[in-house]
């Protein structure tokens, strides 16, 4: 089957949950039904309708948007949506539950797909299980095109190619620090990360998993030098300031090393990267890197005690379904910075790269991060050398992501940080 073939461009599969909603909120504003025919699907036509109903009200240029009707648990729906798509972009998580038939759809189609996940125990298994069909198919399938993890393996990116132009060198080092945000979590994400702990528990492969900080690294070559996720409070060694660990380095830095991995290690293998908070120097730096730690520590201990997280689930968490509403996603912002350090012929040298937005980082950027990830892939805007493969935002697209980013408004800039 051709490209030319197929009815939609993107379909936006989860378009009634609250991340798929402005998934589909955001590209039906961009860009036009001429520039890209655009689907929205889901398991209820009724919800459906809804959604379209609201995306043509605040449109002038949509006057309608097609739906697809299927249900993850059909892969048969699935496979007839995958054969009818050139991009499959799935916010219908947890991706544990949910996830695999939808990959295996895209893989047997040969049609590109772009998500949302977090789930690094569900993220390998597909590496596993999926890698090889995926490049033979040249089926692009992109995990961890939202918060998690386009800053930060776009950032590293950046610096990298910074580093390679104007150093002639990689950097040997990569610090990646969660600066400033503000921001919420939906009931689905929050669904999905304690699916995450359900795995630990039942699974000793995504206990392994989330113990090696190479295990997304293709099979035969998951270990290196780099000692992973930082777990208590350190002086950093970049910044002469305190740092927290961070609640996301678990998924990002293993993206980060995917990415080197798929590229085949232009980053050389004693590359390592690590994610923190920056808290600032001093007393008032060391005191609230210690309460970052412990509340990340206190937290992380509770949703590893099953009946814990069980009354977690039920009388704390929102439900699934439930999460920020658009003006709660406007007024929401982030800022990730980026510390490259390398060695050149002349010196050692330092690149830095801010990486952020004026939205809600999990569900406003979000929105934009995996509705121009998806377009880049529809459209073919791309800057990767694998046409295949279980990939990462960095290896899989590339710059013109970020290029895209920065034209809806993020800020995203690269160079030798300034001496002030
Ligand atoms: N990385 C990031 O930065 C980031 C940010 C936001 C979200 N996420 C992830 O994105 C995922 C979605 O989050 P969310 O808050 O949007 O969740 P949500 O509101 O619960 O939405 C889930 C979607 O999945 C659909 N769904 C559930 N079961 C289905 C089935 N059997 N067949 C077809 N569709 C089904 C739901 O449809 P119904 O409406 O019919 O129930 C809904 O559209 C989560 O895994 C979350 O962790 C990641």
């Amino acid at each position: 089957m051709t490209d030319a073939d197929r009815t939609h461009d993107i379909v936006v599969w989860g378009a009634t949950g609250v991340a798929g909603r402005f998934v589909a909120e955001y590209l039906t504003e961009r860009y036009a039904p001429d520039e890209l025919s655009l689907a929205a699907g889901g398991r209820s036509p009724e919800r459906l309708d809804d959604v379209v109903s609201d995306l043509t009200a605040r449109s002038d240029a949509w006057d309608d948007v097609p739906v697809v009707v299927g249900d993850a648990t059909d892969p048969e729906s699935l496979r007839a949506i995958a054969r009818d798509t050139r991009v499959v972009c799935t916010t219908v998580g947890p991706y544990t539950t949910y996830g695999t038939p939808l990959v295996e759809a895209c893989v047997e189609a040969g049609t590109d797909y772009c998500d949302l996940t977090g789930e690094v125990n569900w993220v390998r298994e597909i590496v596993d299980r999926y890698h090889e069909a995926a490049v033979d198919a040249d089926a692009r399938i992109v995990h961890s095109c939202g918060f998690d993890s386009v800053p930060a393996d776009l950032g590293t990116l950046l610096a990298q190619s910074f580093a390679a132009e104007t150093f002639d060198a990689p950097c040997q080092t990569v610090r990646i620090y969660l600066e400033d945000g503000s921001g919420s979590v939906s009931g689905g994400t929050l669904a999905s990360f304690g699916e995450l702990f359900d795995a630990a528990d039942a699974d000793p492969l995504a206990r392994q998993t989330l113990q090696n900080p190479y295990s997304l690294a293709p099979p035969g070559e998951r270990s290196g030098v780099d000692p992973g996720e930082q777990r208590r409070p350190r002086k950093d060694s970049l910044r002469s300031a305190w740092t927290a660990p961070s609640p996301m380095a678990a998924v990002n830095e293993r993206v980060v090393r995917r990415s080197n991995a798929l590229l085949e290690y232009p980053w050389g293998r004693e590359f390592r990267c690590t994610e923190v908070v920056p808290t600032g120097d001093g007393l008032t730096g060391a005191v609230t890197a210690g309460l970052v730690a412990g509340g990340l520590g206190a937290f992380t201990a509770a949703m590893s005690v099953g009946p814990l997280r069980s009354a977690l689930r039920e009388y704390v968490f929102p439900d699934p379904g439930e999460g920020p509403t658009r003006a709660e996603t406007e007024a929401g912002h982030f800022l990730i910075r980026v510390l490259g350090r390398g060695m050149a012929a002349d010196g050692p040298f330092t690149v830095e790269v801010e990486f952020g937005a004026d939205r809600d980082p999990g569900y406003g950027a979000t929105a934009r991060m995996l509705g121009e990830a998806a377009t880049c892939l529809a459209t073919g805007d791309v800057d990767s050398p694998l046409d295949g493969g279980v990939l990462t935002p960095a290896s899989g697209i590339g710059r013109p992501l970020a290029d895209r980013l920065r034209d809806v408004g993020f800020t995203v800039s690269v160079g030798e940080p300034s001496d002030d």
